[in-house]
């Protein structure tokens, strides 16, 4: 059966989501939110039911998943309620607050027996793809670097965060949250969950918002990632020569990956693009993609698998990954000392 969709938040990230549902030919039928200004055109784009209320969506009888896409500190309550009434969901990043709600969470999509995913869409970009694909090819790993150095102005000569508060108060940090989940989310689909890690996060002074998260990852076998996220004013770096600059490279025995992402709201500017180092023939391939929008590719296939009622990732326990690596890192540089990761459990 085709899913009907509810839209629980309609700010900036919305329209991606409604852009590629519509792509997808899916059906939106009930939107809502708390400003009811910016739900309107949606509802009046899809011939859809408008509320303020999330709780009047995740009521209605006709829809059947629900997309999250409020602000990360009201993700649990409203992903717990939809789980509760039965539909399947699907939830921005981060997909929870705190660790703790997002353990929650798997537990509460494996007791409804619901589909669920989380919206990491940089899987999607057709290179992440093939990298992927391409990973077992690098026969044993033992070194990767993780980077995303987004452009958000010269955070580190400022004296007062005044200006960026709505980034601490809409998505709960800054630059780990909004930049380097994703980059987490990236090297985890590549390269699995960690073990440990040991973390440094440098913040604005006086002020919770982090500009600059490095960390050294230790995974099973001794293969370490490094990972480092910040924000910073350098306009014209990156492949791309428009400040974004982010990215993965990926060593193993037999070659090397190195994947370049380009930037979030403009992803049909350019394709990420993707070079693979051979050893046994010392050639460097550069694999290239049709430009296409990631956010639509992600849409498409969440639409396809709850057709076909099939989980596909990423899902809940992908949001948990990231969600509980996140918080380790917060306590490790907080402690000044590495910490063990504990998956609760949790199959990868
Ligand atoms: N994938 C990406 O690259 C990406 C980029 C930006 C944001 N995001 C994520 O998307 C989510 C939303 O971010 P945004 O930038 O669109 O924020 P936003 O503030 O622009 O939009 C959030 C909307 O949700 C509404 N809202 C909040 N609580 C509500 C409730 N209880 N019921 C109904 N509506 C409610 C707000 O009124 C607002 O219009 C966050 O989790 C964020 O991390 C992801």
């Amino acid at each position: 059966m085709k899913p009907v969709f509810g839209i629980v938040g309609c700010g900036s990230i919305a329209r991606f989501h409604f852009n590629g549902l519509a792509k997808a030919g899916a059906r939106v039928a009930h939107v809502a939110d708390l400003n009811e200004a910016v739900a309107q055109p949606y509802a009046e784009r899809f011939g859809a039911r408008l509320s303020k209320d999330y709780r009047a969506v995740i009521a209605d009888p006709e829809i059947t998943a629900v997309s999250v896409l409020t602000s990360s500190r009201f993700h649990h309550e409203i992903c717990r309620a939809a789980l509760a009434a039965g539909k399947d969901v699907i939830c921005e990043k981060t997909m929870m607050d705190n660790a703790r709600e997002a353990e929650d969470t798997v537990r509460a999509v494996a007791a409804s027996g619901r589909l669920f995913f989380t919206a990491f869409m940089k899987r999607f970009f057709p290179a992440a793809r093939k990298a992927k694909e391409l990973v077992p090819q690098l026969g044993r790993v033992f070194s990767a670097t993780v980077r995303s150095f987004q452009p958000w102005g010269d955070l580190y000569t400022l004296t007062s965060d005044k200006g960026y508060e709505w980034i601490l108060a809409n998505y709960g940090g800054a630059v780990l949250k909004c930049a380097g989940s994703h980059m987490l989310d990236l090297a985890m689909f590549l390269l699995g969950r960690p073990e440990s890690l040991y973390a440094h996060l440098d913040f604005l002074p006086g002020s919770r918002l982090d500009r600059k998260a490095v960390a050294v990852l230790q995974y099973p076998g001794g293969m370490t990632a490094t990972f480092e996220a910040a924000v910073h004013p350098l306009q014209k770096i990156g492949p791309a020569r428009d400040a974004w600059d982010e990215g993965i490279e990926i060593n193993g025995v037999h070659g090397r990956l190195t994947l370049r992402t380009v930037m979030w709201d403009q992803p049909e500017r350019n394709a990420a693009s993707l070079v693979h180092y051979d050893n046994a023939t010392g050639s460097a391939t550069e694999h290239r993609f049709d430009i296409v929008n990631p956010f639509d590719e992600e849409m498409k296939y969440f639409a396809e698998c709850l057709e076909k009622r099939v989980p596909g990732r990423p899902g809940v326990v992908d949001g948990f990954h990231v969600d509980a690596v996140i918080e380790a890192m917060m306590q490790s540089a907080e402690q000044r000392s590495a910490i063990t990761l504990d998956w609760k459990g949790i199959a990868e």
